[in-house]
């Protein structure tokens, strides 16, 4: 061990694990690349007031979970604590909203940064992959997002999530639930921090977690039965393409995000076996946030998953990732002429597409052997001088354990064979 650890929320991924990691994000990402979403990548910080302005200024995240800092030059950064704000910010600094295709749609894979208190499931540094619609308002788009989650998740074999899904109005109808809401709380036993919360943002005392203050909210009133006209006929379509697409959710009209930017159509991924961090995943519509951070109207929707999360949920159900083996074949040479001969031949193999590593260093035979067991290679070639001056080399297969020799100028062809 060195003198440093990986720092207080964080951890690092290590083969074999990682691999997991990279399957997940991969299977998150296929259905979205086959859905018509490009590719974007932003910065890992931003201007701090992005997302102060665009997260909200009321928000945990932007009040106390902001990694912010002023740089040496004088800016005033922020890590970003999450995706939609940043993808948004570049595409209109792109103007890809003006070249008259909308929605732009967008996906993005990377790490997030938020100064939480660490436990399972809640890390610091934390890693999503994520996607946006930008710039239209049609039903069929939030279903679509909806529908590719259910399909990449169950593309990983998850079974045990559940998709709970609400609307929170929009800009005529929310402020006047928001005033109800208000008057209910000011009139319940809440300490000072919540009255407080109630006052800046009442939504957000809906989601507290303690069970003396959920009791008294069960008779809090519903955003359901305030929502306009045209809320609840937006809301009523998008549960009927995703009901007809065989996807099932849960109506949980208390649902609240930890971000402001939500209007209309809100949802989460959870998943049963994480205990208090069961968000898997979220997202939403945020028809007010560019013209939030400056820009034209744009109503967009989106989500992103969490892939930490993704993986503990795989391992609380157990499922076993197909993941392919990372080498087929692990060369063994005995001497210095052999080294020549089977690195060449390593190399050969390696620009066919076949996984292929060799052992390094001066190990003898056995402690060769043993490094090509662990590379859990398909086939393994052994070549000492007496092979070359017979013109071939050993091949083994490592799950018969069968062994012949194959001559060196046919071994790559009949590997090519075996694998390809
Ligand atoms: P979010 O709900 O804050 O939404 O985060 C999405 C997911 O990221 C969560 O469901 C969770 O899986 C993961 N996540 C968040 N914080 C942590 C953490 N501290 N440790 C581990 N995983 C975490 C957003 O970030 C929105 N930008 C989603 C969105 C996209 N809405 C519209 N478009």
């Amino acid at each position: 061990m060195s003198t440093f650890q990986a720092p207080k929320g964080t951890y690092d991924l290590i083969p074999p694990e990682s691999a997991k990691y990279l399957a997940v994000r991969e299977a998150i990402a296929a259905p979205l690349r086959n859905s018509g979403y490009g590719y974007i990548e932003t910065p890992g910080f931003e201007n701090v007031e992005l997302f102060a302005r665009g997260v909200g200024e009321s928000t945990d995240i932007v009040t106390k979970e902001m990694y912010a800092f002023e740089t040496k030059g004088g800016d005033q950064l922020a890590l970003r604590p999450e995706g939609t704000a940043s993808v948004l910010r570049a595409a209109l600094e792109a103007n890809l909203h003006k070249l008259g295709n909308l929605p732009v749609k967008l996906w993005y894979s990377g790490s997030y940064y938020r100064y939480e208190r660490p436990q399972k499931g809640r890390y610091r540094h934390f890693s999503q992959v994520g996607a946006e619609a930008i710039g239209a308002e049609d039903p069929a788009l939030d279903a679509e997002l909806i529908i590719l989650a259910d399909q990449a998740y169950r593309s990983l074999g998850l079974r045990n999530f559940r998709i709970l899904l609400n609307s929170l109005g929009d800009k005529e109808c929310r402020p006047v639930y928001r005033e109800a809401l208000q008057t209910f709380l000011r009139g319940l036993d809440l300490d000072e921090e919540t009255l407080r919360r109630a006052d800046i943002n009442p939504l957000r005392v809906l989601d507290d977690k303690r069970p003396d203050v959920q009791k008294q909210l069960t008779d809090a009133p519903l955003l359901r039965d305030y929502l306009c006209d045209a809320c609840k006929a937006y809301h009523e379509e998008v549960r009927q393409l995703i009901t007809a697409a065989g996807v099932s959710f849960e109506d949980d009209p208390k649902l609240v995000r930890g971000l402001d930017y939500y209007t209309r159509t809100t949802f989460e991924f959870v998943h049963d076996g994480l205990g208090s961090q069961s968000a898997v995943g979220g997202g939403g519509r945020y028809d007010g946030l560019s013209e939030m951070i400056g820009g034209p109207a744009l109503p967009s929707v989106g989500w992103a998953l969490g892939v930490d999360r993704t993986v503990l949920a795989l391992e609380a159900e157990g499922v076993e990732l197909e993941l392919p083996a990372s080498t087929s074949v692990f060369a063994v040479p005995l001497g210095d002429e052999a080294r020549r001969v089977l690195f060449t031949k390593v190399t050969e193999l390696r620009k066919l597409g076949i996984a292929a590593d060799f052992s390094y260093g001066s190990k003898g035979l056995k402690g060769a052997m043993k490094s090509a067991n662990r590379s859990g290679a398909r086939y393994t070639i052994v070549a000492g001088e007496r092979d070359l001056a017979e013109g071939v080399v050993q091949l083994k297969d490592m799950e018969s354990g069968d062994q012949r020799a194959v001559g060196v100028n046919e071994i790559v062809a009949e590997l090519e064979s075996k694998l390809g």
